[in-house]
């Protein structure tokens, strides 16, 4: 990937480089100019064999490749100045603070960790003179296809969405689907992934993004109701879970999620977004506004003919001009619009002070906010209100 600035690579370090999305940065990294891959931090065998196939450091923990506080200044030029942390959710927080606190810059895989309150100690370490800057990696906001809805909603995707003034009207109701049933082997090769306790759930892993997404299409969210399915499997993790919620502005969505209910219906399946998925381009969002409708990925636009529309006239049914193709080069894991790579120069740029964090701390509390709410909701059987 070329960048347009003629700076030296930021330097990298990438922690649980040897895991299924450790593997992915990996990739990414090595593919854009604007950073250099200089260690990786894992402690598996694994780990050691990629390092010995990239060429770059092995470091079994982290306290090993920094080394123990203060260090000198000729050490320090050694350090990485920046960390990719994509290692189980549980250990997100302790990982991050480290780097944090010696200046180094981190993107931290989501979610942010297993529960709110385990991020107010990175809160008040990331406010300190001198600390590492945060990007939370919620990587859909950098999708291709999101960007277009955003574009295709309000005009723009920068800027905050204003519901009340969208290409379908005032929006009013959001439906979204993610169902897809993963094998046994998804499970059994990273136990951690059934385990409550260190971050397993359909709802940590795939509900995280979603709730990131809506925030970001919708704005804030202040109740959730949650209830969950049947479970299937012996595992301590929910699977099938279905989800009220409502915007600070009044809009209202549902949503359904099951990580073992087979349907086409998933962000992955819609959009191609992960390379090692089966696609289908089914529709997974509907919105909802007052002068018409608009589905997610396809941009199939519903509006009245002329004039004010309601049930007793026909709807015209169009393709969006923004819609993008299904094409299976278009957003997947390797080219400039590969999300992974348009996060990559995204991080690239913010670090050189050209633009801001797409995804900050603040939305990754948030988010975990929301995750809390919904593991309280089904817990206790009530809606649960989200102080902002
Ligand atoms: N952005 C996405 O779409 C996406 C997709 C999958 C996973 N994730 C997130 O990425 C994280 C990892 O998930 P995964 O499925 O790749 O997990 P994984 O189990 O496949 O990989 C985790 C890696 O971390 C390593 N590790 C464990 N403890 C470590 C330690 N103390 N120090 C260094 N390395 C250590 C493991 O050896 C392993 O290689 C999770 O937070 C998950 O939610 C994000």
């Amino acid at each position: 990937m070329s960048h347009s600035s003629a700076s030296r690579p930021i330097s990298v370090s990438i922690v649980g480089a040897a895991g299924l999305i450790g593997r992915r940065h990996v990739q990414h990294v090595l593919d854009d100019a604007g950073f250099t891959l200089t260690s990786i931090v894992d402690p598996t065998p694994g780990g050691v064999e990629l390092a010995k196939e990239l060429g770059v450091s092995y470091f079994a923990d982290i306290a090993a490749l920094l080394g123990p506080p203060p260090r000198s200044e000729t050490t320090a030029s050694s350090l990485p100045q920046a960390a990719i942390i994509a290692t189980p959710s549980a250990l997100h927080i302790s990982q991050a603070i480290l780097f944090v606190e010696r200046g180094i810059h981190v993107l931290i895989e989501k979610p942010l960790c297993n529960s709110s309150e385990e991020a107010v100690k990175l809160l008040e370490v990331s406010r300190r003179e001198g600390a590492g800057t945060i990007l939370v990696g919620f990587h859909r906001r950098f999708n291709p296809y999101i960007i277009q809805l955003r574009k295709f909603l309000y005009g723009h995707h920068l800027s905050p969405p204003d519901t009340d003034a969208s290409a379908v009207g005032r929006v009013v109701a959001f439906h979204g689907f993610w169902c897809t049933r993963k094998p046994a082997s998804y499970f059994e090769e990273a136990p951690w992934r059934m385990s409550k306790l260190q971050g397993g759930g359909v709802v940590m892993t795939n509900m995280s993004h979603e709730l990131d997404l809506m925030r970001f299409l919708f704005g804030e969210i202040d109740r959730v109701y949650a209830e969950e399915g049947k479970r299937t499997r012996a595992h301590d993790v929910e699977e099938t879970v279905s989800i009220t919620i409502h915007f600070v502005d009044g809009t209202v969505g549902t949503f359904l999620l099951s990580d073992v209910g087979l349907s086409p219906h998933s962000f992955e399946s819609a959009t191609g977004e992960n390379p090692k998925l089966a696609r289908h381009h089914e529709p997974i969002y509907t919105i909802i506004g007052t002068e018409g409708t608009v589905t997610f990925p396809d941009l199939t636009h519903w509006s009245a003919v002329g004039g004010e529309g309601d049930w007793t006239k026909a709807l015209q049914k169009r393709a969006s001009s923004l819609a993008l193709p299904f094409d299976a080069d278009f957003a997947t894991e390797k080219g400039p619009n590969a999300p992974f790579s348009v996060r990559l120069q995204h991080w690239h740029r913010a670090l050189q002070g050209k633009e801001a964090l797409g995804c900050t701390l603040q939305d990754g509390i948030v988010n975990m906010n929301l995750l809390d709410a919904i593991r309280e909701s089904m817990a206790t059987g009530k809606p649960i209100h989200i102080g902002l």
